[in-house]
């Protein structure tokens, strides 16, 4: 029976779309279980670009800093591609609100629902019945915000990002993997590039450390070229990855496309307290915007995830997540998942069946 305060920032793209299913969704839970969710709507990205003249405006990162957690939809759009990094959608607004907000944990979570485990591209004998993998990324770090610039250089002007990680920095992410793989298969996967990276030879020093006052978690460490092909060739190997904020870029990609359904995956970037944004890992989508045909279930379970990460509302979290598979097992799928022998929905009408299950 709380209150909770949500900056809810739309964006661009298929983000109103997707978000406001996603409101709905705490709505009804919120009468279901007698909890107040304020909403806090700010503009972000190039909508607040073209409002303001700039992606993240102070009042939508003031917002964000007053409420309990996070709500974003996604950023971005070529409208805004020629503009410079200060400006654009995904470095000026998303790379400052991480920044700004120090959410140096992003959870990913993989994961195949039973009923969607044929859209993985990857032969199901090798996917089994189900996958679940939780990439843990470190968020404001590395070479995204490293020093970076032009200079001379021997063969004349030339470009560079340095990455570069304190101990400070890796062990704080290293103890979010350990302590959310003690919650599930107590396997943690360490992937860096050691063999040739000072950054990463410090970030496997300090993952040694750590593991040792996790007895019970099993750790491998991987190359990153190698995690990239073991992805592919047994992603059962994998529970828990923990990797630097560039790899765990690419990697989670690579993870979310194993399970077919890039509409479907939710994710969480967290603070040093339970504060967190909450997003789907999919883009604006900018071609399929307005069409009432984005799917918003990865939306949907990112608000699941901040019930349980922000608010430690497990069961609450609990009834979204069962309902959403509720309806994935009643058949109902938006374009993005369907095939023959489903039944095709839009973005307004999964949100509203995913409502309904929820209230039965
Ligand atoms: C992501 C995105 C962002 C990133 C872009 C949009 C800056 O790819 O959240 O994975 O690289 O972190
Ligand atoms: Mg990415």
């Amino acid at each position: 029976m709380g209150t909770y305060k949500i900056a809810v920032l739309k964006g661009d793209g298929i983000g109103p779309e997707v978000v406001t299913e996603a409101m709905e969704v705490l709505k009804c839970i919120g009468n279901k279980y007698h909890h107040t969710f304020l909403f806090d709507e700010k503009l972000v990205g190039g909508c607040a670009y073209d409002a303001y003249g700039t992606p993240l405006p102070d009042e939508t990162l003031n917002a964000c800093k007053n409420s309990d957690s996070v709500l974003l939809g996604a950023v971005g759009g070529a409208k805004w591609d020629h503009l410079p990094s200060s400006l654009r959608p995904e470095t000026g607004a998303l790379l400052k609100l991480r920044s700004s907000l120090g959410l140096y944990a992003n959870l990913r979570p993989a994961i195949i629902h039973k009923a969607l485990k044929d859209a993985s591209p990857i032969r199901s004998e090798i996917i089994g019945d189900h996958l679940d993998i939780l990439v843990v990324r470190e968020l404001t770090g590395g070479i995204y915000f490293g020093e970076k610039g032009y200079r001379e250089g021997r063969y004349g002007k030339e470009a560079y990002d340095v990455e570069a990680y304190s101990e400070y920095e890796i062990k704080r992410i290293v103890i979010q993997a350990f302590e959310a793989a003690m919650k599930r298969n107590k396997h943690v996967s360490s992937i860096d590039k050691a063999n040739v990276l000072e950054s990463s030879k410090l970030w496997r020093k300090i993952v040694t450390e750590v593991a040792e006052n996790y007895p019970e978690v099993t750790l491998d460490h991987m190359y990153v070229d190698n995690a990239a092909m073991q992805l592919i060739r047994d992603p059962k190997h994998f529970d828990v990855i923990v990797t630097s904020n560039i790899f765990g870029d690419i990697i989670s990609d690579e993870a979310s496309q194993i399970t077919g359904s890039i509409g479907m995956l939710p994710s969480a970037s967290l603070a040093q307290d339970a504060f967190g944004m909450y997003e789907p890992i999919h883009g604006s989508a900018p071609d399929i915007a307005g069409k009432n045909i984005a799917n918003p279930i990865a939306t949907i379970l990112s608000t699941a995830m901040m019930l349980k990460f922000s608010f430690g509302l497990m069961q609450e979290a609990q009834t979204i997540e069962d309902a959403v598979t509720k309806v994935l097992d009643a058949g109902y799928r938006t374009p993005d998942i369907y095939h023959e022998e489903t039944t095709k929905v839009g973005t307004k009408e999964m949100g509203k069946l995913i409502v309904e299950a929820i209230l039965k």
